[in-house]
């Protein structure tokens, strides 16, 4: 499926406000963010955006459409698992968007580019996937059940929810909300 074809994530929606607040202290990074169904979402609400993706066609077409719609947002072109840092300075996040994308390493990484207070909002497959006729199937892109919390020790679980929905498509989830200690 393109990741894209369906709107922002629902869960994402929920917390717009908090992320909007969040923006007052630094921007907001969209890990893995492909053509920003999310990022782009954020953006209209008045937050600057960056986008981080290792598609150099995913980018140009997120700063196409937010050149388009005339929002804030910064395409960033990197590859999250060569294990060096990305061009971006430590504690400077005010919050960072992780949707449909892991990679188990990255944990200490995004602990540490956000800053005091910033809030993490993380959302992927679980392993009960599998169960479901679309989605991935390699256990390396699917969450065990209580996982992911805890990724990131160094931050505090706000909400943490494992479970089915069958919107916009059936999909087995982990949604995770976190903050850096301030
Ligand atoms: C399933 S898509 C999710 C896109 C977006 N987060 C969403 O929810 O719509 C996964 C994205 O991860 C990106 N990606 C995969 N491996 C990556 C890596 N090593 N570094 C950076 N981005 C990567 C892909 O290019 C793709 O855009």
């Amino acid at each position: 499926m393109n990741e894209d074809a369906r709107g922002p994530s629902p869960f994402l929606l929920d917390h717009l406000e908090q992320l909007t607040d969040a923006a007052h202290e630094g921007p907001i990074l969209d890990i893995a963010c492909g053509c920003g169904r999310n990022a782009l979402a954020v953006a209209r609400h008045g937050a600057r955006v960056l986008g981080l993706d290792r598609a150099a066609e995913k980018l140009h077409r997120l700063a196409f459409t937010a050149r388009l719609e005339g929002v804030q947002m910064e395409a960033i072109r990197a590859d999250l698992e060569t294990g060096r840092m990305p061009p971006l300075a430590r504690q400077s996040c005010g919050a960072i968007l992780v949707f449909r994308y892991l990679y188990r390493p990255l944990g200490p990484l995004l602990e540490a580019l956000l800053r005091p207070g910033g809030l993490l909002l993380y959302e992927t497959f679980t392993l009960s996937q599998r169960d479901l006729p679309q989605g991935p199937e390699n256990e390396a892109f699917l969450l065990q059940l209580g996982e992911l919390p805890r990724l990131f020790p160094a931050l505090r679980v706000e909400s943490f929810w494992e479970g089915r929905v069958d919107q916009p498509w059936p999909q087995h989830l982990a949604r995770l909300v976190a903050r850096k200690p301030g």
